[in-house]
């Protein structure tokens, strides 16, 4: 299947929903027949996935998909080349359109979150930076931080939540000062679900004191119908295998216009410039013309490294093109319908959730041992995620539905975790 035949199946689909809010009814007729494969494991399996947070599921024609950018390989050799990068600038602009970044060049591929915080980090123009940051951060990007921290090629001044576990963002203000080149922050906290308030007044605080600011997107891409571009972060990092159904390695840097320069060129060196690079990232690449300083594409393709993975851009558009095609704000509200269901029926069971009233897409339920409770949940055929509090270190269970979940599923897992964790 190639990918025009993939969004035209995904348009078709979800034409049949209509215009107005999304209702069950319409859900399991149009748009469940596209995930036969994992449903058909939930009905031999019995399991209810709650995990959607972690690692969304595919569409079915993922696979046809990536077989697809294969099956080009073969039959026209290099020749697949003009292919390959043209579905490279698919998923650009998806992520883009799904961000509102306006220019999707400014959406640069990685293959981790990780790769485009180290990105950012060494395109800076020191080659010491101050970083303020959070101990609210996945462990990816925590770990990072430490490793340039041990290195002695950052300094890093860590923000602790409060007493509930959750990030004040005025905290992370007090912690710039005059000296701080960089802030790497959350706009959904990993562990708590936590929708950070004030993320605009932090960027223009840390913009007044000269600062850049890096907001991890992970958890708010595809789930919360954000002006990112007007938000006014520097960069953006995310990636798409949760809540985009994208699978691994298929993530982003995004970067803000404000840091590329349309022209191209060999920049100023105290300016903000990528050096993990490659000749991807060269003025023509094909040309193969050597210069003794770097001469730069124009625009966000200064920011591309080298020969590309191809594959995962493939293995993500179609969850792409089926969270923007359905539309954001049709899925946020849809998913906070059914955290409300989950809620109430996890509290008539005897299980008292923890609901933030600034959250993503999941709700929580506190318990102090998170490991023991998971495996017993799975045994009850309930497939969820507990990770440690940051700071009280108690463990909270992760409840995430999503649109192939369906009320009489919320209902049963309520019933099952009742009978695991409930008091009643
Ligand atoms: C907030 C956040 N950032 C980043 C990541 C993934 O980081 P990486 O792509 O570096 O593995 C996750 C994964 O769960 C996450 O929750």
């Amino acid at each position: 299947m190639n990918l025009s035949e993939a969004q035209n199946t995904i348009e078709f689909a979800v034409a049949k929903l209509g215009d107005g809010a999304l209702t069950e009814a319409a859900i399991v007729e149009h748009i469940h027949p596209l995930f036969s494969r994992v449903l058909e494991r939930n009905g031999r399996s019995g399991e209810i996935y709650l995990a959607n947070h972690s690692l969304g599921r595919p569409l079915d024609m993922v696979a046809q998909v990536v077989q697809g950018a294969l099956d080009g390989w073969y039959t026209e050799l290099d020749g697949v080349w003009g292919s390959w990068l043209a579905a490279r600038e698919m998923y650009r602009s998806q992520v883009a359109g799904l961000l509102n970044w306006g220019d999707a060049k400014g959406i640069v591929p990685k293959t981790s979150a990780a790769q485009g915080l180290r990105a950012v980090i060494n395109s800076l123009p020191s080659s010491y930076p101050k970083i303020v940051s959070s101990r609210c951060e996945f462990d990816s990007i925590d770990f990072v931080l430490k490793g340039y921290a041990h290195k002695a090629r950052a300094a890093v001044r860590w923000v602790e939540p409060d007493e509930h576990d959750l990030l004040r963002v005025d905290d992370i203000i007090d912690a710039i000062d005059e000296s701080t080149d960089l802030v790497v922050v959350s706009g959904v906290c990993f562990v708590t679900g936590q929708l950070v308030q004030g993320l605009d007044r932090l960027i223009k605080h840390a913009h007044t004191h000269g600062c850049l600011v890096l907001l991890d997107t992970y958890h708010a891409m595809g789930v919360l119908d954000l002006d990112y571009l007007a938000l006014g972060a520097d960069f953006l990092i995310g990636g798409n295998y949760k809540y985009t159904r994208g699978g691994a390695g298929a993530c982003f840097l995004a970067v803000n216009p404000r840091h590329l320069n349309p022209a191209g060129g060999v920049p100023e060196r105290d300016a903000v410039f990528p050096i993990d690079t490659g000749w991807f990232a060269k003025q023509d690449p094909f040309a193969y013309k050597r210069s003794d300083d770097p001469a730069y594409a124009h625009g966000g393709d200064a920011w591309l490294e080298a020969t590309p993975p191809i594959l995962t851009y493939y293995q993500s558009l179609p969850g792409l093109m089926l969270t923007s095609s359905i539309g954001v704000d049709r899925l946020r509200a849809y998913s906070l319908e059914q955290q409300a269901l989950l809620a109430r029926t996890l509290e008539e069971h005897g299980t008292t959730p923890r609901l933030l009233e600034h959250r993503g897409a999941y709700l929580l339920v506190e318990h102090d041992d998170g490991r023991t409770a998971m495996t017993e949940l799975k045994q009850a055929g309930i497939n969820v995620d507990a990770r440690p509090l940051p700071r009280s270190g108690r463990w909270v269970i992760r409840f995430c539905p999503d649109i192939l979940n369906t009320r009489d599923e919320l209902v049963e897992s309520a019933r099952r975790v009742g009978g695991v964790l409930g008091s009643g």
